[in-house]
């Protein structure tokens, strides 16, 4: 294979950390606690600790294994592996996610810094209804979430013109050991709380009543969402790894730190809740609606503490939801730098300015101008159909692709580093590419349609 100039990771450090940095986002602080809260707390974290054990950690393994043998963006990459042909939609379907995804990301972004400024400013301090109108009055106003997604969108941009190791790497080193640092804090805060215990056993005890074929298509669309698997961000970020990188550890390692990291952030937000006596159930406003009253209640003998823990708690947001976009916005930025053969600085320019035109109308979908498609605002639309259709596809269709179309002593060689590792569970992830992670995807699909 021609070895032309490419951008790499500069450490097995930068690796680790700058991919679960693409892992680690509002998927695990914000999505997770409230898919959690609706379906049942417990049980639908076993079951998605199952997901991805067998779908997910598999499926980040094809995507490495693609990317890294490739060495180019998501769409030429698949078209190499198949040597040109109709597996190259999948590469497409990739960027179109990604497009879709980068776009609603970076308003949840938006809204995210929007409340570390009002945190700052204890603009965040009132009765319940306060609160609700405050997230109301500000996502359905027209243009201040758009000015906040924009500055977010911005810093994002900044960082990826500086390129992989300079901008992605760096950022990523200073920005997830903080990240962990105030998640820590934050959860030692939470569960120090009279009654918190309930919110653990919450987490911790299943209510085997709630299982459902729902709560099954939601941990699996959450596996993928949470690890970034199913439109070729993995594979992005793992064409600039290098030839020694050991994929089986790596994809590991990183599936552990996100579980983690949502788990930990269940422990923030749950026993907070419960001490208060609010239910965790909301769906999607709960971080931005329940909590700062949570915070404001819970610590209501000693606000100070109140403010500063809401405070960190919206700066832990942004920092996730940084590193992520920044994985996102790198999909469609190589995809154009190398498709277009233009620079890194003008792809990036066209990926920066297209998403936010895309989120804006989002962003307006919420507030007074009805935006709507199938019955959902375009927001809710895009987290769906990307969320739980198109990721999962993704995922099946790279299965497939890898599993039975390309030649296995390509997959061996990436396995096992060329030979030079053992390679022992090689077997295994060809048996859960080839059988266990289409036909789980499938089965969990045809129960959610109602045919099985
Ligand atoms: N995994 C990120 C999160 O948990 C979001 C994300 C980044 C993502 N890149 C992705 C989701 C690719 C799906 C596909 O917030």
């Amino acid at each position: 294979m021609k070895q032309t100039k490419r951008a790499n990771f500069g450490s097995r450090l930068g690796i680790i950390l700058a991919t679960a940095g693409s892992a680690v986002g509002l998927g695990n602080v914000w999505r997770f606690p409230y898919m959690t809260g609706q379906n049942g707390g417990a049980v639908f974290i076993l079951i998605y600790i199952g997901c991805v054990l067998l779908l997910g950690i598999p499926c980040m393994l094809n995507e490495f294994i693609i990317g890294r043998r490739a060495q180019t963006n998501m769409v030429r990459a698949y078209s190499k592996l198949s040597g040109g042909g109709p597996w190259r939609l999948i590469g497409l379907l990739g960027v179109l996610t990604g497009f879709l995804i980068t776009s609603y990301y970076a308003v949840v972004s938006g809204w995210c810094l929007q409340y570390v400024y009002a945190s700052l400013a204890g603009k965040l301090k009132g009765d319940p209804q306060y609160i609700q109108q405050f997230f109301t009055d500000f996502s359905q106003n027209p243009w201040k979430p758009i000015v906040w997604m924009l500055i977010f969108f911005l810093i994002t941009h900044f960082i990826i013109v500086r390129g992989v190791e300079k901008g992605i790497e760096r950022a990523s080193k200073l920005m997830m050991p903080t990240l962990f640092v105030l998640l820590l804090i934050i959860v030692v805060a939470s569960c120090m709380l009279p009654g918190a215990g309930k919110g653990i056993s919450f987490l911790f005890s299943p209510d085997w009543s709630k299982l459902n074929g729902e709560v099954f298509l939601g941990a699996m669309g959450q596996a993928f969402y949470s690890l970034s698997v199913g439109m070729g961000c993995l594979c992005t970020y793992a064409s600039y790894f290098s030839r020694d990188t050991h994929l089986v550890h790596s994809a590991s390692q990183i599936a552990v730190i996100d579980c983690v990291v949502a788990i930990l952030a269940g422990l923030m937000i749950f026993p907070a809740a419960f001490s208060v006596g609010v239910s965790p159930d909301s769906g999607a406003s709960l971080v931005f609606i329940t909590l700062p009253n949570v915070f404001q209640q819970a610590f209501g003998s000693m606000p100070i503490v109140g403010y500063v823990v809401g405070l960190l708690f919206y700066a832990l947001l942004s920092l996730a939801a940084l590193t992520s976009l920044m994985s996102l916005h790198e999909v469609s930025t190589a995809f154009f730098h190398e498709e277009l053969h233009i620079s890194r600085r003008a792809g990036a320019w066209i990926v920066t300015s297209c998403c936010a035109v895309i989120g804006a109308f989002c962003s307006l979908s919420l507030g007074d101008v009805h935006i709507e498609l199938f019955g959902k605002s375009l927001f809710d639309l895009f987290d769906f159909v990307t969320g739980q259709l198109f990721l999962p596809i993704g995922g099946f269709l790279t299965c497939i692709f890898l599993g039975w179309f390309v030649p296995k002593h390509i997959i061996h060689e990436e396995f096992t580093n060329n030979g030079r590792l053992r390679g022992r569970l090689f077997g295994i992830y060809l048996f859960a590419v080839r059988f266990v992670c289409p036909v789980g995807i499938l089965l969990i699909f045809l129960n959610q349609l109602g045919v099985i």
